[in-house]
């Protein structure tokens, strides 16, 4: 397992795609590795439970395009058992790594004792991660936050997880109590780096790669969602700003790898939530929300997007920033 991460570490830092419900599906995984090969993509979180109840599910979610690779798999729940089964039938699909959300903040969830419940239900987390690495072959890592109310637990736990066989550790910068609100601290993390041998890896509300790697500091690499929501840019090294023309073609891209890995009413209604969001930085957005809320084929978000290039053709060459500053059609553009 050392050399595993040895070789993952000679590419530092490890830029990650953070796991997503709803977001982080094969489509939108293999947008990010176009822009960044390198990245290392985690899918949605699945749980233990229905990976081992439903072949369905299992065959919907774990087939990857190989540019996806290593992608590492989401798994959440609280009976050890299930994760064992659930390592059993996620080992098959070649996958790199398996990660254990010990994250989730969601009310139904720590209530049940799942998610970053397992943080204060600590024994069955160690279990779960201890039963997991004896059986499978695969790396496992864990997802977790802060703490429940505080940090000071942080490096303890995570040194009981290290020592039941964890391979890696993320950590998100908040408690489990402040959910998303609240500054991130990440002084912490900085001491937990310290303290443990496994690799490291942060995560909050980092908005730039560049700045990112100055504040690193010993850590192993750091994940990102939010910034790369509608901008899968955000994980260029250089952080790339796009033109009009880019951001529609993208639009049609992932439209189009949607098509490849979903039945048509379902990769509609999935597309529909990022179309918005890709040209969410131009002030006419309004005008075209509407239809590209209703597409209901590939044919007819073509037509959409062939009329914003009509529309716009004078600033489809430029970047997002020259069209502000040209003619002032960018509004809260947040790069
Ligand atoms: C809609 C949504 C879905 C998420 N789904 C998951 C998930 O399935 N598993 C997980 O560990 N974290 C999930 N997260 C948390 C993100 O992975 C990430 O930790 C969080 O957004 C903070 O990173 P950011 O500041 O870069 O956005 C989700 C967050 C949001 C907003």
């Amino acid at each position: 397992m050392k050399t595993f991460w040895q070789e993952q570490l000679k590419n530092w830092p490890i830029i990650a795609l953070a796991p997503m419900d709803w977001y982080t599906d094969s489509a939108y995984r293999q947008i990010t590795k176009k822009i960044n090969p390198n990245v290392y993509c985690f899918t949605e979180f699945f749980s233990a439970d229905w990976l081992v109840h439903s072949k369905f599910l299992a065959d919907s979610v774990l087939p990857h395009h190989p540019s996806e690779k290593p992608l590492i798999v989401q798994i959440f729940g609280k009976d050890p058992e299930m994760f064992v089964q659930a390592a059993k039938i996620i080992e098959k699909y070649d996958v790199a790594w398996i990660d254990i959300n010990m994250w989730c903040p969601a009310k139904k969830v720590i209530n049940s004792w799942h998610g970053s419940g397992l943080i204060i239900n600590s024994d069955t987390a160690f279990e779960i991660v201890r039963r997991l690495s004896e059986a499978t072959h695969l790396p496992i890592s864990v997802k977790t936050r802060l703490g429940w109310n505080w940090s000071e637990s942080l490096i303890e736990f995570c040194k009981w997880l290290e020592k039941a066989g964890a391979n890696l550790i993320t950590v998100h910068g908040r408690t489990t109590k402040q959910a998303y609100t609240g500054l991130a601290d990440f002084t912490q993390i900085y001491e937990l780096k310290k303290a443990l041998k496994i690799p490291v890896i942060c995560n909050w509300d980092i908005k730039n790669i560049a700045d990112w790697m100055s504040k690193l500091k010993d850590l192993d690499g750091f994940m990102i969602w939010r910034q790369s929501f509608w901008n899968p840019w955000a994980f260029s090294m250089d952080w790339y700003i796009p033109t009009l023309w880019e951001i529609l073609s993208m639009m049609e891209e992932h439209a189009s790898l949607l098509i490849e890995t979903k039945w048509v009413r379902k990769w509609t209604l999935d597309i529909r939530k990022h179309l918005v969001q890709y040209i969410k930085w131009f002030p006419w957005v309004s005008k075209y929300r509407k239809r590209l809320v209703q597409i209901e084929s590939l044919e007819s978000l073509q037509e959409i997007i062939s009329d914003i290039r009509w529309e716009f053709s004078d600033s489809l060459d430029l970047k997002v920033e020259q069209i502000e500053e040209n003619s002032h059609i960018v509004e809260n553009c947040s790069l």
